[in-house]
Formats: structure tokens, sequence, C-alpha cells
């Protein structure tokens, strides 16, 4: 039977008290979730018992790193449900992988007067980078609206679409809001006018299933650290064909065939697109998150964090001056609220002295606040270790922050 108290004590980090002595609550896992001990103890043995370098040398323990590394590939492939183990390319995470696709994959083809589309909810990561390029080569970056509760404004997309768009990227859930993207839709959509489609997956592969396939994306992306991995390690997805025509994604070692001073040739995807050496140790620690999942299993993953996610809004709703932003049946496991007469930074600075972590603040999603007309919201976002407890405390700190701040 799933129990989030077994598998809190999973988590050393809720073993200790806070500096004030209290229990820690947890309350910001759409920034970076805590590790549980599988994930800890594979990178300290990563490291104690079997360090060696990948891909280059034919000695014990490259050679078991190499293929430890390698199969961590495959399980993000199966993850993902992605066709060939050789469309995973591993990154230092989701700014980097969109960074990189951005130059690699945008950049060349991308000419005046094209358009990128993205939507008016994206992280600042999955828009300065479009935005950027789309500046420097005098093409549109245009944007899918949001509605007033939040959603995005799927009729508003179709008209956007047209062959001049030369990528529509887009994340599969609002880091703010918690509001859920219909992908499919979306994706179809983009697929009538051929355009490539790119996913932001940061906020959605730690709480449900993902098909590749299904989704027919081009490219999709997400971080290790906030799937109970580690940080400084990501995924960057991408179609075969898509990831082999494009140049790699930076340029050193362990990528090339032949090099001269004057030139160099490149070995094929994935290898070609991940010069220098990697964050091995990440990579690993990346797989034994990527277990941690499978062994609990998205079905109890998302039945829990959508119980819990349930259960907070309906305390929150039933308290007088709060407002919960954004107005969906269902959301991911991610509250952005008001609190009338109390600035979302001075909320979380009280209930840290309470041990309870939340998140202030525009949530680098600025275009967002400013549709909303909101300065700041203060987001609460769970995950598999949270519990109705953790709600409880949460209501009882927010009220006592009510008596005493407004
Ligand atoms: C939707 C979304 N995209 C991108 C990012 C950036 O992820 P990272 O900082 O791990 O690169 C985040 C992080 O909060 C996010 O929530």
């Amino acid at each position: 039977m799933f129990n989030p108290e077994t598998i809190k004590q999973q988590f050393p980090i809720f073993k200790q008290k806070t500096p004030l002595g209290q229990d820690l609550v947890y309350l910001d896992n759409a920034a970076t979730c805590q590790k549980p001990l599988a994930v800890i103890d594979r990178i300290t043995d990563f490291y104690a018992k079997e360090y060696g370098t990948v891909g280059r040398s034919s000695y014990w323990p490259a050679t078991e790193t190499t293929k430890n590394y390698n199969e961590v590939r495959g399980k993000v492939q199966r993850l993902l449900n992605a066709a060939h183990e050789d469309e995973i390319v591993f990154t230092s995470g989701t700014t980097d992988a969109i960074n990189k696709v951005a130059n690699s994959f945008l950049r060349p083809r991308l000419n005046a007067g094209d358009v990128v589309i993205i939507s008016e909810m994206e992280h600042h990561a999955n828009l300065i980078p479009w935005q950027q390029i789309c500046t420097e080569k005098g093409a549109l970056l245009k944007v899918i609206p949001i509605l007033d509760s939040g959603e995005l404004d799927y009729e508003a997309l179709e008209s956007l679409l047209t062959n001049k768009v030369k990528l529509l990227a887009v994340t599969g859930v609002s880091n703010a809001l918690g509001i859920k993207n219909d992908l499919l839709r979306i994706i179809k959509a983009a697929k009538g006018f051929e355009v490539p489609v790119f996913i932001d997956a940061a906020q959605s592969v730690a709480h449900s299933e993902i098909d590749v396939v299904a989704l027919h994306c081009d490219f999709l992306v997400f971080s290790g650290h906030k799937i109970y991995g580690p940080t400084g390690v990501g995924v960057l997805f991408g179609k075969r064909e898509r990831l082999r025509e494009m140049a790699p994604l930076s340029y050193g070692g362990g990528i090339v065939k032949e090099v001269t001073i004057e030139a160099a040739s490149f070995q094929q995807s994935p290898n070609k697109h991940e010069a220098g050496t990697p964050n091995i140790a990440g990579v690993i620690g990346l797989g034994a998150a990527v277990d941690f999942i499978n062994e609990i299993g998205y079905a109890e993953i998302s039945a829990h964090t959508k119980a819990i996610t349930g259960y907070a809004l309906e305390q929150l709703k039933a308290m007088e001056g709060i407002q919960v932003i954004g107005d969906v049946d269902d959301r991911a496991p991610v509250i952005s609220f008001v609190m009338e007469g109390v600035h979302a930074h001075d909320l979380s600075t009280f209930l840290n002295e309470k041990g309870i972590c939340i998140r202030a603040g525009h949530h680098c999603a600025q275009p967002l606040m400013h549709r909303l007309n909101l300065m700041a919201t203060a987001r609460i976002s769970f995950a598999i270790y949270n519990t109705k407890a953790d709600i409880d405390a949460l209501i009882i700190a927010l009220k006592e922050t009510q008596a005493f701040l407004s």
C-alpha cells in the first residue's frame, strides 16, 4: 500500500530539524525537490567505488562507468517512451537544453520575417533564448495568449499558425500556476503546418507519464533536479532525424571522428552532442532517480500528488482573504495564491520561521505576471513525500500570518 510517510522516510533531509528546531515542511518542489537516499547513495558509491571517465578508455573502472552511463540513456529512453536510445542527449539541465536547441536547431533555420511561437505562460528559460535569436535575425516572436482562467487560448494558437512559423515552443505545465497544457492539441495543430514543436517538460516529468511517440513532439527537455535526481544534469529528447541534422550542440573532445588544424568531422548523435567530459555523477544519479520513480510508478505518484493538491485547494479556498490564481478543474501539483494585505515575500519569510518552505515572487514568468496584473504570488508545489499533515501545518501557519500581518 502506498504511504507518503514511508516514502518521506527515504529522504534523509526530513530526518533532521530545521535550524529553529521544527520539522521541515517542504513545499517548493516546482523549484527543486529533495533527494531520496537511493540517489544519494548511488552518487556516493560512484565516487567511492567505481569512479572513472566515460567513452574514452579501455580499463576498469572507465569501462564500468561507460556501461553505467549509457544504461541511464536507456532508462531515460524508456521513461519517455522514445523510439531510439540515441534520441536522448544529456545536458546540464532544462535551461542548457533550450539554449542548445536554440543555437543549434533554430538559429541556422531562422530568417528575417520568420515566426517563432511561444506562450504567455512560459518560464523565462523557454522565452529568452528564442526571443534573442528572433531579435538577432529580424524574426517575429508571437505569443499564444492565456484566458482569464489561466488556460491557453487554443483558438488564438490556431490563428497564429502559418508556414512562416519555424518553431513552436511551449511548456507542458505552467511552473507559476500549475495549469496543464493540452499538448496533443497543440502539437496536432502545429503539425498541420509542419511546424517543429519543442516541449519544456521541466514541470511534467516528476508527476506524469510522458510518451514522446504519442505526443509526436520534435524536442522535449527536463532537469534531473526536479525529478528527485541531482543538480547539473538534464535531458534533451530530440527526434533522431532532428538530432542528426543538427550541428553539435557544443564543440570539443569526445565527439569527433577526425580532426585537422583546418577542420573536424563528427560522430553521430548522441555522442556528437555531448562534447567534453560530461556530468558523469549527475547522469548516474539521474538513473537512480528514474529507478526511484519507476519503483513507485506514475499511477501512484499522479494519484497522490493530485489528492494532496485537491486537499490543499479545498483548505485554501475555505480561507478568507486568500485568492487562488488560475481557475481550472485539473491542475498539476502547483498552486499560486495571494493573501490579501500581505506581500508574498513577507508571507514566505514568516512561514520560514515556522519551518515551512514556499516560493514567493514572479516565478521566472514575468510576462505571465504582467498579464495577470500581479507583482508576485506565493506558490506551493508538491512531491511524492508531501502529506496532508504538511498542508495542515501550512494552513495553521497561514492563519497565524494573517492574524499577525494583515
Ligand atoms: C517550466 C520550467 N522551465 C524551465 C525551467 C528551468 O529549469 P532549470 O533551472 O533546471 O534549467 C524551470 C525551472 O523552474 C521551469 O519550471
